[in-house]
């Protein structure tokens, strides 16, 4: 059902914006800090450890009551609460949404069709932390009695990128002595260069897939599986060198993997939303089960932050909101996620897939086109990094690119100058695209006047900084709860569904199709568009050339 009956924009709410940006969208961050000495103060709030500056963007004490409002009239409230109550707020899969209770503690009680599913997670995350000390320690051994010294996810989307991006934001907390690797890609180059310089008998694979038919992480879990046994000789192999993370134990099962070896999660966890639950097998294995757990306390006091502060002082609202102004008001394509600190080197590309998977939708809840832009395309780099190859179009170029620059006070390996030079570079960026350099500033530096054009920056580029003492397993909990969260409230004031994808569906059946096709080795009769029945050809004729 939709949370509202007028489209949104339609309601007072939004007429209220959009009358006041046309009032306000020229105003430059220069005059609004200049005539505001308190600006920063005002417009940054502390929760959790993580300050968040938002005095940076092009927004008045009053565009922040009017989006405080659109929130208000937008059932976000309500919307949070059927979540955590365990409703079937994922309409179009009849699902609950329930990745909160993935990190909900042990008294807590979250009901499913009228269950308390909390015990289950916690048995599963127990029964986690045994298998993962059992690796780390060595107790758990190779068919051959060697022990795992590697550990190699294969899984794809939410089985990949979560804990990929985690156990490299985490590895600083890492046991080396374990190899940890993700493999993900159908491409044969992903799981032939993750395997070349591993010993079968001291590998471990990690088959994460929540629907267990995906193909490219079942063809990759086929070619582990054959290139195990191939060295081990022994279809009993599998039982040590092979477990499994699914909702699906009859598919698991069907694949040769013993279902004791199996780690179960729910289906009212979206995939995009799972690396906190035993999709992060292998992540905890790296880690440790403690920090896992200090990882999952974060994420709990994300929840609990959402959920009860006042949405002036909330973290996610605010992010969402400020998000909100820039797509449906300025008109902004995309946000850019610049995390100044190497270990977040994935945390783009992870929320690349939070975010446009979960807001990419043009119908709401009724079905009905939307009439306005609904998920931005998120990218970005670490920071220094991005600064030496596209910030010049962030600073100069003609497009609105708001930007989170996400950076800690204390660095995991502090080393020499580093940390302060990374941060002079962090706190930099984003004085200079505020602020700009004026024609007059760039001419008092006796730059010929053919230049000056050239030399100018215009600023008024919007940033929000997120700034934290350190990056901990717990931060990063805290961080990435933040981010979901901020989805959500998007989705909400959008009236779509955050939590199907039925986007990525035509693709796949395509991409079947055409692979039987491929599969012959007589030219099939092609019956596609004459593009598509071009290139076949071209690649049937071309496969087999050296
Ligand atoms: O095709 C998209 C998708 O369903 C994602 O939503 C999901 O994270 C990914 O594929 C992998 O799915 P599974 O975990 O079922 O293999």
């Amino acid at each position: 059902m939709a949370a509202n009956i007028i489209p949104l924009t339609q309601r007072p709410a939004w007429k209220a914006l959009q009358d006041h940006y046309h009032k306000i969208k020229d105003l430059h961050l220069r005059s609004l800090f200049a005539e505001d000495p308190h600006r920063a103060e005002r417009l940054s709030v502390e929760g959790l450890g993580i300050y968040l500056d938002y005095s940076k963007n092009r927004i008045t004490d009053e565009t922040l009551r009017l989006l405080l409002n659109l929130a208000e009239t937008s059932g976000i409230r309500a919307r949070i609460e059927a979540m955590f109550r365990g409703e079937k707020i994922n309409i179009t899969e009849q699902r609950a949404v329930l990745h909160v209770a993935l990190r909900a503690p042990k008294d807590a009680s979250i009901l499913v069709d009228g269950a308390n599913v909390v015990p289950e997670v916690h048995a599963v995350l127990d029964k986690m932390a045994d298998f993962a000390n059992r690796v780390r320690s060595g107790d758990w051994k190779g068919y051959t009695g060697k022990r795992i010294r590697n550990v190699v996810n294969i899984g794809i989307g939410g089985s990949d990128l979560g804990p990929m991006m985690a156990y490299e934001a985490l590895k600083h907390y890492s046991d080396r002595n374990l190899t940890v690797r993700f493999v993900s890609n159908i491409d044969g180059t992903d799981i032939a260069e993750a395997t070349r310089d591993l010993d079968p008998a001291e590998t471990l694979f990690a088959v994460c897939s929540k629907t267990f038919t995906t193909l490219e992480t079942l063809t990759n879990a086929q070619t582990a599986r054959d290139w195990c046994l191939k060295a081990l000789g022994d279809k009993k192999a599998v039982a040590k060198h092979f477990v499994a993370v699914s909702t699906n134990g009859e598919e698991v099962a069907k694949f040769g993997i013993d279902t004791a070896n199996m780690f179960e999660f729910w289906d009212w966890v979206g995939g995009r939303y799972s690396y906190d639950s035993a999709i992060g097998l292998s992540l905890m294995i790296g880690i440790g089960p403690d920090q896992f757990r200090g990882m999952l306390s974060g994420f709990q006091a994300m929840d609990e932050h959402f959920r009860t502060t006042p949405f002036e002082k909330n973290l996610p609202v605010l992010l969402g909101l400020i998000g909100i102004w820039y797509i449906n008001f300025f008109e902004a394509e995309t946000h850019a996620i610049l995390p100044y600190d190497q270990y977040l080197w994935r945390l783009s590309a992870y929320l690349q897939q939070l975010d446009m998977e979960s807001n990419g939708k043009h119908v709401d809840l009724d079905g009905n086109v939307v009439g306005y832009h609904t998920g931005p395309i998120i990218w970005g780099q670490p920071g220094t990094n991005g600064q030496h190859a596209y910030y010049q179009l962030i600073h100069q170029g003609t497009r609105l690119i708001p930007c989170d620059f996400i950076g800690f006070c204390q660095s995991t390996n502090p080393l020499g100058p580093h940390h302060n030079l990374l941060m002079a570079n962090f706190f930099a960026q984003t004085e200079a695209l505020a602020f700009g350099k004026t024609s007059k500033e760039v001419e008092a530096e006796g730059v010929p006047a053919s230049l000056v054009p050239h030399r100018t920056f215009e600023g008024n580029h919007p940033t929000n900084t997120i700034l934290a003492a350190k990056l901990t397993p717990e931060m990063l909990g805290k961080l990435i709860a933040l981010y979901e969260h901020k989805v959500f409230v998007q989705g909400t004031i959008w009236n779509i569904n955050s939590f199907d994808q039925w986007g990525v569906e035509l693709g796949k059946m395509l991409a079947n199709r055409i692979s039987q096709e491929l599969a012959n080795h007589v030219e099939p009769k092609l019956e596609h568009d004459s593009s598509t029945n071009i290139l076949l050809r071209r690649y049937l004729r071309l496969r087999s050339a050296d």
